[in-house]
């Protein structure tokens, strides 16, 4: 059982540690998903779960932050976004860049198991090979989770994962696994050549000084309180140019909490001069 003081540990600690904002009504939640960490540490109860994450906070970091919140994701989720990139951005910004030697750089924050990310560079690699580009471009993907990160490198997936993919993009972008891999589809090297997947809590110091064209930040800040999200969107203002894009989840907004981007589509943001 996990006792309210325990509950009210964890509900500081993934405040703090991950700005996770869990309310009084996830109690059971909270107990019902931590039972497969205890298992999987050995631990007798949630006290001496507690004590892990008192004496180590960054190494249980991760696994909590899964366990208590979601990584569901798909290829081509809100697919209107793509459009936009694969319609108007790209092509806009591939000719420039192409002329000015510039280089292109694209985030996945919050990448989860890798579908944004490598439907993102599907695109990417189709507006490259359209205009013969070889600018210099890459699509950076992070998050805190160690499986979904781990998924993400290993780029395989069930074919009954692959429903947002149009049928000609399967052909050409995932390599379909025979005898011990039937039933799985790898993606092409081409697309892991653009993505480069690294672990990262957004709530830390980044290591990447920018500038991103666009930031994909999709259906990661829902638990965040709004603080959090606060600094957060003030930071991803600081790494786009004047002009470069957040895309956010289909029920997250920046009304009330930050004015350095201004709503150009649905769930669009360009930032302002
Ligand atoms: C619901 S998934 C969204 C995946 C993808 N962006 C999409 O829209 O399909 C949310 C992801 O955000 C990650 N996440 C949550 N808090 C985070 C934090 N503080 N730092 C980095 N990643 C975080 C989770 O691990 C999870 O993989």
């Amino acid at each position: 059982m996990l006792q309210t003081a325990e509950f009210e540990f964890l509900r500081r600690f993934v405040l703090e540690h991950c700005g996770i904002s869990l309310g009084d009504h996830k109690h059971q939640l909270v107990q019902g998903r931590l039972q497969r960490r205890l298992r999987a540490l050995r631990l007798r109860d949630f006290a001496d779960y507690c004590d892990v994450l008192r004496h180590d906070p960054q190494s249980e970091l991760g696994e909590l932050a899964s366990a208590i919140s979601t990584n569901v994701t798909s290829f081509f989720r809100e697919v209107h976004h793509y459009e936009l990139l694969e319609n108007e951005l790209l092509p806009a910004w591939v000719a420039h860049k192409q002329r000015a030697g510039d280089r292109l750089r694209i985030w996945s924050a919050g990448c989860s198991s890798g579908e944004e990310p490598y439907a993102l560079a599907m695109v990417l690699a189709e507006a490259l090979a359209r205009n013969n580009s070889t600018l210099d471009a890459k699509i950076l993907a992070t998050d805190l989770s160690p499986q979904a990160l781990a998924t993400a490198r290993k780029g395989v997936y069930p074919l009954d994962r692959l429903g947002g993919i149009s049928t000609e993009r399967c052909r050409r972008w995932l390599l379909r696994g025979t005898g011990d891999y039937e039933g799985l589809a790898s993606v092409h090297p081409q697309l892991r050549e653009l993505v480069t997947i690294q672990p990262l809590n957004l709530l830390h110091d980044w290591p990447m000084s920018g500038p991103f064209d666009a930031i994909f930040c999709r259906n990661v800040v829902i638990y965040f309180d709004q603080p959090t999200k606060q600094r957060l969107f003030r930071r991803y203002a600081q790494l786009l140019p004047v002009g470069g894009y957040l895309f956010l989840g289909h029920s997250e907004s920046l009304h009330g909490i930050n004015d350095d981007f201004e709503l150009i589509g649905r769930t669009v943001y360009r930032k302002r001069g």
